[in-house]
Order: C-alpha cells, then structure tokens, then sequence
C-alpha cells in the first residue's frame, strides 16, 4: 500500500503523507496543504475530521467502544486502580510504584493549604451562582497566589505544578459546594487517601463525627476514574489551544473548566437529571420526549443521549450504568427518576431514530443518578466532571508543550462582504 493521499485541486494533483498510529489509525498529514496549492485550506465544522495533534495518552475506538488510558482498559482501570493512581497513569504515562504513589500522594498532601486571601473572593459570589462560574474563576485566582510561570523545560517545576493544582482544585470545588449548602468550609484531612478527603470535604458535619460509607467511597472513585481523560474533546482542546499560546496551567485549566460547562459537553450531567425531573412533573410520559427528540422543528434533545465519537456504545456508560443500580440498592435508596431513566433508554434503544443515527446513552446518563444518590446537588454535577477531567487536562498540556506544539490557530473561510467604501455616519 502507497503511504501517500493525493488530493486533485482544479485538475492539480498533490501529494500528501499517510501517517499510522500505534493502533493503525491513519491520517493525511496535510501541513504543506497550503503552501504547495498556493492558499487551498480545508474546511471541517466542528472538527469531526480533523486530528489536531500526534498523542500518546488515550485511545478511544468509537465503533468498537474501545476506551483506554496510556493503553490500559478503562474497565481494568476502573475495577482495580484507584484514581490517583489512575492519575499519576495519565499524567506521566506508566502505572506507579508503590513508593512513587505514596511520594505523589504525600506531595499532594503538603500542598493542600489554600491561602486564606482565596476565601473573599469565593465570598464575593453571590451563593445563586453555578458552581462551574465559580470554580473556573477560583482556578484563574490561583495564578495570582502562584504567580511563577512554570518552566516547562525543568520536569522539578512542573511536577510542583501539576502537584498543586490536583491538590487545591479539590478545595476549591468543595468548598464551593459548602458555600452553596452554608456549611463552614473544610480543610480535609491530609492523612485521607485523595478520593476520602475530597469527600470528607465536601459531606463532613460541624456537628457530627465523619464517616465514610465505602460504598459512597468506591461509586465516586470510579465516577472520577472514567471521567479522568477523553482524549480531544472540548474542554481538551480546549486547554491544549490556549496552553499552546504559552499560558500557564492554571490559565489553560480555567478556560477547559468553562469549555466543560455546557450541556452538549459535561454540563449534560445536569440536565439530564434537570429533564428527569422535568419528564417525572409532567406525569412521566418518556414516550412523548422520545418523540419531541425526533421531532426536527423541536429543538428538545435526549440528553444523555449521543456521542460524537461512540457510535456503538459508550463504554464508560456500561460500567456506570451498573455501578448506579449498585449505589441504590446498596443504600436502599429508590428513585423514580431511575425508573424514568430506564424506560427511556429502553425505548430509544430500540426506536429506529435512534437505531439509525447510532445514539446510545453515554456516560452522563448514569453519572447523575449516582450523584444525586449520593446527595450532590445537581448544579455540583459538571464540578465533580472537572475534578475527574483535571489530570486528563493536566496530561494533555503537558504533552502539548513537551511536544513544543505550534500554537493553535485554525485557518476560515471567508463568506462575508468584500470591500466596501466606508460611508460617514450621516450618510447611511
Ligand atoms: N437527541 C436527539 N437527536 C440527537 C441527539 C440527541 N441527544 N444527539 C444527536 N441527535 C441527532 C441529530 O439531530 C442528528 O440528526 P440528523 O442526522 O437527522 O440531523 C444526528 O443525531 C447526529 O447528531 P450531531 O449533532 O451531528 O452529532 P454530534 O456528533 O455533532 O453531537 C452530541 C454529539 C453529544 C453533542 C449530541 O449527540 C448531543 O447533543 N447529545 C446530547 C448532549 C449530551 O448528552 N452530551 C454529553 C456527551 S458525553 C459527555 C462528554 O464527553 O462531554
């Protein structure tokens, strides 16, 4: 087989490289595309096409439902590591040691102080505000305590930035739920394991002795495990086109924080449970959503539904979906939104609009409904997202500068008017 692409421009043939990846995926590299047909470029809405890097930290197979990390399964992943493991994996790229989990758990530990300074500015948010405006904002107020750029060359300096922020963005995003519930804010106990603290910091009581239900425990470690890294999707690219610019880790992360935010990405957690609920008020008729989702002049979509990568199944929502039956039988909780929730993907599932356009439910079908059972409010849902998502974000950055990655700046093409004379205010 020719290891060239040729592409024909106006009877002008070119010739372009094939280039394999690790898994035999190919694509054309197309870099020299407009320096050799003098200015043709290439137009993809919405990337769906479009490779933007060469990255070694997630495969994702979308026909086949494939889902790993640094190439271990996400299902081994998620039933044998735990999440700081699985983050230390991501960040960089083997599984550690028992010493080198223990010094990364240490380092994190010792770095979990906020300065107090941070406590006025998530005072001066008003308590109505989403979670997600704050804890980008929190993020983006950090450089200001740690002003130092981090010199990507020295591996010392970016292992203590990477240490910081998986060691105060879970203060951040705890104490913005705290906020939220009027609960006084909690420094967690630096002796916990990483998933304990973040969920002694978010639940413990003034007034009462902390527990922990392993059950809780288990359900969140793996809720973070599968959200941990998705390799290019918006809040990725996201951190990857603004760190390539040279902005430092925390600038990028705020802005992949805000990417995250909306519901076609990981805000879908919220509103799938916000449309439950809405489904359950108006009687629980599912059948008449399927059919508003089908409906093209209803802009109403099945959230939880869709993928743009999975075109079979998500895999991570098979794991999930049994893990959420789990979580309510274990804590004998029984919730009809679950019932709602299962009548609706069972008649999707087999309805032919969704047969055809391949729309299985995708992770944030289920990942709601174990954190609602675990008694997060809903508007902490795409939180709990980020703090998954943090070392995929962090990994990724950090491969986009190791790789001196150019800095993102995607071509257009120009439909608007051409020149025109410029008239005076009182002329037009
Ligand atoms: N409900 C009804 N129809 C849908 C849905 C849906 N949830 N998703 C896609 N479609 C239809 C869409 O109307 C289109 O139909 P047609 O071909 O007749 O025009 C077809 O399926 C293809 O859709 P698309 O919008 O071109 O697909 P996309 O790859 O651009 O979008 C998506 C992917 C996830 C944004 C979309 O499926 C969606 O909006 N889903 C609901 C939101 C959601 O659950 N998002 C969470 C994604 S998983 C978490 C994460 O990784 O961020």
């Amino acid at each position: 087989m020719s290891e060239i692409a040729i592409l024909e421009v106006n009877g002008k043939k070119y010739e372009f490289p094939l280039i394999k990846g690790s898994e035999n995926e190919l694509a054309i590299d197309i870099k020299t595309l407009r320096g050799v047909t003098e200015g043709v470029t290439t137009i993809d809405a919405g990337f769906k096409n479009t490779g933007s890097c060469k990255s070694a930290v997630t495969f994702l197979d979308g026909e086949k439902g494939i889902l790993r990390y640094r190439g271990y399964a996400i299902e081994d992943l998620a039933d044998k590591a735990d999440f700081l493991e699985t983050s230390y994996l991501l960040i960089f790229g083997e599984l550690p040691t028992a010493e080198q989990l223990e010094k990364f758990h240490v380092d994190i530990a010792n770095e979990s102080l906020v300065d107090e300074e941070m406590k006025k500015i998530l005072n001066g948010f008003p308590k109505s505000s989403h979670p997600m405006g704050v804890i980008s904002a929190l993020t983006s107020a950090l450089i200001s305590f740690n002003p130092e750029s981090v010199n990507v060359e020295s591996e010392e300096e970016m292992y203590k930035a990477i240490v910081m922020i998986m060691a105060k963005f879970p203060v951040l995003s705890a104490w913005t739920l705290r906020k939220k519930a009027g609960l006084p804010l909690d420094y967690g106990d630096k002796h916990l394991g990483y998933v304990e603290n973040l969920y002694k910091m978010m639940f413990s009581k003034p007034n009462e002795e902390f527990k922990i239900n392993p059950i809780v425990l288990d359900a969140l470690d793996k809720l973070l495990i599968l959200h941990a890294d998705h390799e290019q999707n918006c809040s990725t690219s996201t951190v990857r086109i603004v760190g390539s610019s040279h902005a430092g880790l925390f600038a990028s992360l705020s802005a992949g924080i805000s990417a995250l935010w909306g519901p076609l990405h990981g805000g879908a957690n919220q509103a799938v449970i916000e449309m439950l609920e809405d489904i359950k008020k108006d009687g629980g008729d599912y059948q008449k959503y399927i059919a508003k989702a089908k409906d093209k002049s209803d802009p109403f979509r099945l959230m939880g539904f869709g993928h743009r990568v999975y075109k079979n199944f998500d895999p991570r929502a098979k794991i999930i979906q049994v893990a959420a039956e789990q979580v309510l039988a274990d804590l004998g909780i029984e919730d009809p939104v679950l019932d709602i929730a299962r009548g609706l993907a069972d008649v999707a599932l087999n309805d032919e609009y969704f047969k055809s356009r391949n729309l299985y439910p995708n992770v944030d079908f289920y990942s709601g409904i174990i954190y609602r059972a675990l008694g997060i409010p809903v508007e902490m849902f795409t939180v709990m997202f980020a703090i998954g998502r943090l070392p995929g974000w962090i990994a990724q950055w950090k491969e986009m500068r190791e790789n001196h990655e150019p800095i993102g700046r995607p071509r257009q093409l120009y439909v608007g008017e051409k020149f025109r004379e410029f008239k005076a205010v009182e002329n037009r």
